[in-house]
């Protein structure tokens, strides 16, 4: 089974969407596989969006993720990672396809609502960053094998 991260973000959190967003993704079949509110520090975040460090909008995004709490997420499932990215939208909710999360709700890029890891090696890199393999739960939904194959 694949794992991404997500983050329900800062604008999310105070514009009462975290329910919505997950809702969307438990909707699709993803399973929640850690789940918790918390603030993001300055430290987690530029570690975090460290691939983005001397970009124009680096500075902008670490005081936009940091600005409120967050809701993080392990999602899991086969091919999670893509799932939970079709179902986020294009990163500019401009461009993200209607009935997508960053369509639905969006605007700007600078707000767009949630975060998803973009492959395999940056979800093995983001998720030990906010959860400890304790606190990452493996088990079986009733429904799973109606909603996975195997
Ligand atoms: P996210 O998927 O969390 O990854 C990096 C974040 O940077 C992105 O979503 C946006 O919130 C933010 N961002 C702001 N401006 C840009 C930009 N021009 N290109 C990419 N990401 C941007």
């Amino acid at each position: 089974m694949e794992r991404t991260l997500i983050i329900i973000k800062p604008d999310a959190v105070q514009r009462g969407l975290i329910g919505e967003i997950i809702t969307r993704f438990e909707r699709r079949g993803l399973r929640i596989a850690a789940l918790k509110l918390m603030q993001i520090d300055e430290t987690l975040a530029r570690r975090h969006y460290a691939v983005h460090e001397g970009k124009p909008f680096y500075e902008p995004l670490i005081r936009y993720i940091t600005s409120s709490p967050v809701v993080v997420m392990v999602l899991e499932g086969p091919n999670a990672i893509e799932a939970a990215r079709r179902t986020m939208g294009a990163t500019n909710p401009v461009e993200a396809a209607p009935g997508t999360i960053r369509a639905d709700f969006g605007m700007e890029i600078g707000r767009n609502l949630v975060h998803g890891s973009d492959g395999p090696e940056t979800a093995q890199f983001e998720v030990p960053l906010f959860f400890s393999e304790e606190e990452i739960l493996s088990y079986q939904r009733e429904n799973d094998r109606w909603i996975f194959e195997e």
